[in-house]
C-alpha cells in the first residue's frame, strides 16, 4: 500500500539515534510518506529517545507533552515513540498510563518492523506496544534517507558489552553484535556510488568488532582504505581499555583514516575509573595518548568526561583537571553524572550534591574551552584540506565543512564546491570553530 501522508522525526540522543532515524526515514519513503519540515502539520510523528541522561529523559515528556492538544484536535494524527527510552519497562509503564494517546511504542532491536506496525495501526486504528528484549540476527538492507549527501554513518556494530557502572546503554541496545565485513563493504561501496565521500563507523565500542572472526577493527580499517572514491574514515567510539597498537598503526598506513580521535576519558582518577568499571588507569590512558600523539603527530584528539560520580573528591576531581591540561583535548563533552535507574552507580550512596557538581562542572568547562581556543588559535595561516558541507545556517554565502581533525570551519564559497574536498587557509580559530578562505593555488 502507497501511503499518501507525511512525517516528522524527532531525534534526541547520539549518532546511532541519528542513523536509526535515517533508517526510519528510509523505510517510510518507501512507504510513500514524504517529510514534513514541521512537526504539527504531519500526519504521522516519530520521536526517537535517548535516555543516557535524566535531562534527555525529561526533554522527551516535554515533547510528549506538547503533541497531546494536536492528538485531541485530530484523532487521526498518530504518534509513535522509540528508542533507548522504549527498553526500560518503567518508561513504558508511564507512557501507558500518562500519554495512554500514544499509538505504537516500539524500541532499538526491531526497528525494521516499524513499517508492518505502522501499517496495521493505520489501517485497524490500534494501539501497538512491541519492544524486543534483545537483538537477534542484524537485519540487514534496510534502505536509509540520508542527512547528508557527501557523509555517511555506517553501523559496524550494535551494542556494549562493557556495562561501565553509571550507563544505561548496554540494558538500551542490548550485547554486542558485529556485521560482517563483507556487508560493511558492500554498503561503503554503494555509498560511495551515490556521492558519498566520508563515512564514519558507528559502534559503541568499535574496537571490540568482530567481524567474522578473521576481521578485527583495524583490519576493517585497512580493507575501507582500498575501496576507490572513498576519500575519508572516521569512526566512534573507541574505549580506551582496548584501543590497539595494530589500530595506532592503521593511522599510519591508511591515509583515508582521519588523524581524529574521540577517545572518552570519563575522568582522570584511576580510583574514580575504578568504580566506573572503565578498565583502564590514569596512567594506561595517559600512555596511549602519548603513543598516538608519536605515531601520528597533530592528531586531533576529544573525549568525554563526567563530572561528580558517586565518591568523587576535590583531590579527584584535580586529577581529572590535571589530565586535561595533560592531553590538551581539541574538545571534550563535560556531563554532570546523572543517576540511570537499574545501573549499578544508581545504588552508591556517596553521591556527589548538585551544588558541587555544579562548581566542579563550571570550572572544568572553563579550562577545557580555553584549552579548545588556544589549539584552535594555532591553526591561523595553516591550510586545511576540508570537506564541504554545504551553506551554514546563517548566511548562503558562508560555507561550513569539517577538517581532517573533525574541526568546523566556516568560509565564503558558492554551491559548486559542496561536497568536494577543498583547500582552505584558516583565519581565525575561536573556541569551537574555524573562520577560513578558499586557499589559492
Ligand atoms: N560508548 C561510548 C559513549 C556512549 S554514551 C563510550 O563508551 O565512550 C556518551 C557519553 O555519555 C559517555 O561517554 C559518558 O561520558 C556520558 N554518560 C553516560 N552515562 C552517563 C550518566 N549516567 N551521567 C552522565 N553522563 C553519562
Ligand atoms: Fe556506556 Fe561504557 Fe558501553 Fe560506553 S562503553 S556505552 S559508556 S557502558
Ligand atoms: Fe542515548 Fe541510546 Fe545513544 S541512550 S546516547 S541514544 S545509545
Amino acid at each position: 500500500m502507497n501511503w499518501d501522508r507525511t512525517y516528522h522525526i524527532t531525534t534526541f540522543g547520539c549518532q546511532m539515534n541519528e542513523h536509526d532515524s535515517e533508517t526510519i526515514a528510509g523505510m517510510l519513503s518507501e512507504m510513500g510518506f514524504t517529510e514534513s519540515l514541521e512537526r504539527d502539520r504531519a500526519d504521522v510523528v516519530i520521536i526517537n529517545t535517548c535516555s543516557v541522561r535524566e535531562n534527555a529523559d525529561k526533554r522527551f515528556f516535554g515533547t510528549l507533552g506538547q503533541l497531546k492538544h494536536l492528538k485531541k484536535e485530530n484523532p487521526d494524527f498518530t504518534v509513535c515513540v522509540c528508542g533507548c527510552m522504549m527498553q526500560q519497562q518503567h518508561i513504558i509503564d508511564s507512557i501507558k498510563t500518562k500519554y495512554p494517546w500514544v499509538d505504537i511504542i516500539f524500541g532499538t532491536h526491531n526497528i525494521h518492523q516499524f513499517p508492518q506496525l505502522l501499517s496495521s495501526v493505520l489501517t485497524e486504528k490500534e494501539k501497538i506496544v512491541n519492544v524486543w528484549e534483545d537483538g537477534g540476527e542484524i537485519v540487514e538492507g534496510l534502505p536509509a534517507k540520508r542527512l547528508y549527501k557527501h557523509k555517511s554513518f555506517v553501523n559496524i556494530m550494535y551494542g556494549c558489552n562493557n556495562f561501565c557502572t553509571y550507563c544505561i546503554v548496554p540494558y538500551t541496545r542490548g550485547r554486542e553484535r558485529s556485521r560482517k565485513p563483507e556487508d560493511i563493504l558492500d554498503e561503503v561501496k554503494r555509498l560511495v556510488a551515490d556521492g558519498v565521500r566520508e563515512v564514519t563507523l558507528l559502534g559503541q565500542n568499535v574496537n571490540s568488532y568482530q567481524g567474522d572472526g578473521q576481521t578485527d577493527f583495524a583490519d576493517l580499517i585497512y580493507r575501507l582504505n582500498e575501496v576507490e572514491g572513498l576519500e575519508r574514515i572516521r569512526f566512534m567510539t573507541s574505549h580506551p581499555k582496548d584501543l590497539s597498537d595494530k589500530l595506532i598503526q592503521a593511522y599510519v598506513d591508511c591515509g583515508k583514516l582521519c588523524d581524529y580521535i574521540h577517545l572518552p576519558v570519563q575522568s582522570g582518577s584511576s580510583r574514580v575509573l575504578k568504580r566506573m568499571n572503565r578498565r583502564y588507569t590514569r596512567e594506561s590512558y595517559l600512555q596511549l595518548i602519548q603513543k598516538l600523539k608519536k605515531a601520528v603527530p597533530g592528531i586531533t584528539i576529544s573525549t568525554d568526561i563526567i563530572v561528580g560520580f558517586p565518591g568523587e573528591t576535590e583531590e579527584d576531581f584535580q586529577e581529572t583537571l590535571d589530565l586535561v591540561r595533560q592531553v590538551e583535548y581539541d574538545s571534550a563533552f563535560t556531563f554532570l553524572y546523572s543517576i540511570r535507574k537499574g545501573t549499578p552507580a544508581e545504588k552508591y550512596e556517596d553521591q556527589i550534591p548538585e551544588n558541587v557538581k555544579h562548581q566542579r562542572f563550571n570550572r572544568l568547562v572553563e579550562l577545557v574551552n580555553s584549552i579548545s581556543a588556544k589549539k584552535n588559535a594555532a591553526y591561523v595561516g595553516k591550510i586545511e584540506k576540508v570537506l564541504v558541507e554545504g551553506p551554514s545556517k546563517t548566511s548562503s554565502q558562508t560555507y561550513t565543512g569539517r577538517t581532517e581533525g573533525f574541526k568546523l570551519i566556516n568560509f565564503p564559497a558558492g554551491p559548486e564546491l559542496t561536497g568536494k574536498l577543498v583547500d582552505v587557509e584558516v583565519t581565525e580559530g575561536k573556541t569551537f570553530s574555524l573562520e577560513g578562505r578558499i586557499a589559492k593555488l
